[in-house]
């Protein structure tokens, strides 16, 4: 939550430090601001809400021109998101500016220590004690640097900060614990950024920043150090993709770009993953195939759409290995006293890398001797580097706050986790898995089909204009799929829309069934088990009571539900356990058009933020 931009070279700090918040702008659009280190002293503008009232603000009063400067965009924690709670935050001497990320647990307690010295503090933030902090320690004779160090000591939770000030032009301090940060090298400039997004514009080289480091930017100069200023190792790498995939593309939402990638996105996570052979290779894991042989349960952890691709991970993998695989709220996993050993893998899943509830659900794992891999979207974030494994999916960078390719992508890879310890525990023959592998390789043309036969979904939309609320159903791995459904258009269209396990229904949710009431159905595909036959009988349950009725169906199997539908959707065939790559799409092509509809900002919707890096 909260992006956050620094920058010192040569260019308009102000153009670069705007261009990166815009980018950034998905992880929080409470408030916007920005510092500059101008020859006269520091120039700051902030404003509340999206950045177009910071571009009004500045338009109205200019700032004098800088080639150093830092900026925010807010994820209101602490005080209401209003123009005096937005970063940075400026000592009362008017020297030092701050912006940060996270929450700084024992503010109070400095704050009252600050305004018992005679400090004047005017915000309700506690971001604010920082620049404080600092300037007295810069008063004291420190230089920049050791004065962020001498702070940072100080400093309790999670904080990204990044500081200048006005008697050090050409310098920009950040500091990391618990939030974001990375740092990107370019020639004769230097910046730092939340995510890379930041200064993709300029730059692809990146060095990812650890624990409790301190990094101090010039033009030509990038230095990394601990809280005691000790040299301290930093990882460098490089982005594989660059600034269009930032941005729109000619789609009205971001969100409706990163649907569209979707067969890309699942085609480039199966990417080079098996030997000419056949064999299934994950050669960036980190775990070996004895320690793989090993594992008698996984416990997969994850939050709110990463959680759903880790419900689908249960099925296939407990179906493929017979590995029991139990899923875990990762904001609920350590309060249980979950039962873990050395031979339990825990899996966790996150598109951004930085969630904070997963983060300390893989620490408290760890501590306790458990395994840890990591399915993940961004290299360079956190999570993958406290995790003693990790799988990457490479859906690319995903700016719209609702997961869409990222989900998609993860279920990929929790497939292919599924299908290699198969492999390696020698419980499925090589011919069957390079089958299933087959089948997968199959998905992105089908999941083109969804994406070609969107008409009808965008229809829908219009007719269920007005509801006021909508359900979703579904069995197997089609109930995971309900649950997205749900939180696609609870998050998107403000709406009240829940997911059921379709079978759970009379025993008490169908009570909500009245005339009228639009409801989802996944059905799944024909199989042995009878899954569709019971599923088709729920239809039918909720259509007598006044239900109407919106089935997922495979297009092959349409005449088993047509008398019991009032709409229809069309999905190609692929096996059950592949259906919630295809049965998925049409509900997030709907939550889009719905909101849309409804007038709402689609990639930004209202209270949300894309990393949630706070508990
Ligand atoms: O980055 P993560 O996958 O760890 O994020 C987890 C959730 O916060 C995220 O999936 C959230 O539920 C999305 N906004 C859903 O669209």
């Amino acid at each position: 939550m909260c992006g956050i931009v620094g920058y010192v070279g040569q260019r308009s700090a102000l153009d670069v430090v705007v261009g990166g918040l815009r980018r950034l702008e998905y992880r929080g659009y409470d408030s916007g601001g920005v510092a500059l280190v101008t020859a006269d002293g520091l120039a700051t503008a902030k404003k509340a809400g999206k950045l177009v009232n910071l571009d009004a603000e500045l338009e109205a009063r200019p700032l004098p021109h800088a080639t150093t400067g830092i900026g925010h965009t807010r994820w209101a924690t602490h005080g209401a998101p209003n123009d005096v709670n937005a970063h940075p935050h400026v000592d009362d001497t008017g020297r030092v500016a701050v912006v940060h990320n996270g929450i700084i647990e024992n503010f109070a307690e400095l704050r009252a220590e600050l305004e018992a010295d005679g400090h004047e503090l005017v915000s309700e933030t506690d971001t604010e004690v920082v620049s404080h902090l600092v300037a007295d320690r810069l008063a004291a004779g420190e230089p920049l640097p050791q004065a962020v160090h001498t702070v940072c000591r100080r400093l309790e939770g999670a904080f990204t900060l990044v500081i200048c000030d006005a008697q050090t032009p050409g310098v920009v301090v950040g500091a990391r614990r618990n939030s974001p940060l990375v740092v990107g090298r370019g020639d004769g400039e230097n910046f730092l950024g939340s995510d890379v997004a930041a200064f993709i514009e300029f730059t692809r080289d990146a060095i990812e920043l650890g624990q409790d480091q301190v990094v101090v930017i010039t033009a030509d100069d990038i230095v990394v150090t601990d809280f005691d200023g000790a040299p301290s190792p930093t990882r460098d790498y490089h982005v594989d993709w660059d600034l269009s995939a930032a941005e729109k593309g000619g789609y009205d939402w971001f969100m409706l770009k990163e649907i569209a990638e979707q067969p890309q996105a699942v085609a480039d996570t199966l990417l080079g993953r098996h030997s000419s052979d056949g064999l299934l290779q994950l050669d960036e894991m980190r775990l070996s195939d004895d320690e793989l042989r090993n594992v008698d349960k996984i416990i997969a952890i994850a939050c709110g759409t990463s959680y759903y691709a880790a419900m689908v991970a249960k099925y296939a993998i407990e179906h493929w290995t017979r590995i029991p695989v139990e899923v875990e709220l990762a904001s609920e996993f350590r309060y249980r006293d979950p039962i873990l050993d050395r031979s339990t893998l825990v899996v966790t899943i996150s598109q951004s890398g930085e969630t904070m509830d997963t983060l300390m659900a893989i620490r408290y794992a760890r501590q306790q001797r458990a395994r840890v891999l990591s399915i993940c979207n961004t290299n360079g974030s956190t999570i993958p580097r406290e995790s003693d494994a990790v799988l990457y999916t490479h859906a690319g960078p995903e700016v719209a706050v609702a997961s869409t390719k990222g989900f998609l992508a993860q279920v990929v890879a929790c497939y292919l986790l599924g299908l290699y310890l198969a492999q390696v525990k020698g419980v499925k023959y090589g011919d069957e898995i390079r089958r299933i592998v087959d089948d997968l390789e199959a998905t992105p043309a089908a999941i083109q089909r969804v994406l070609d036969d969107a008409e009808e979904v965008r229809k829908i939309a219009s007719a269920l204009a007005g509801s006021r609320s909508i359900l979703f159903l579904g069995r197997h791995v089609g109930y995971p799929v309900a649950l997205e459904g749900a939180l696609k258009l609870k998050e998107l269209a403000y709406l009240h829309a829940e997911g059921f396990a379709a079978g759970e229904l009379k025993h008490g949710p169908i009570a909500v069934i009245e005339e009228g009431v639009p409801v989802f159905v996944v059905v799944p595909p024909k199989g042995r088990d009878q899954l569709q036959e019971k599923i088709i009988s729920n239809i039918q349950e909720i259509r007598a009571r006044g239900a109407r009725t919106i089935v997922l169906v495979d297009e092959n199997e349409v005449d088993a539900v047509s008398a019991f539908a009032d709409h229809i959707i069309r999905l190609p065939r692929v096996p059950t356990l592949f259906q919630p790559l295809v049965a998925t799409v049409p509900l997030q092509i709907f939550a889009c058009e719905f909101a849309a509809q409804l007038g709402h900002d689609v990639d930004q919707p209202r209270n949300l933020a894309k990393s949630v890096t706070v508990e």
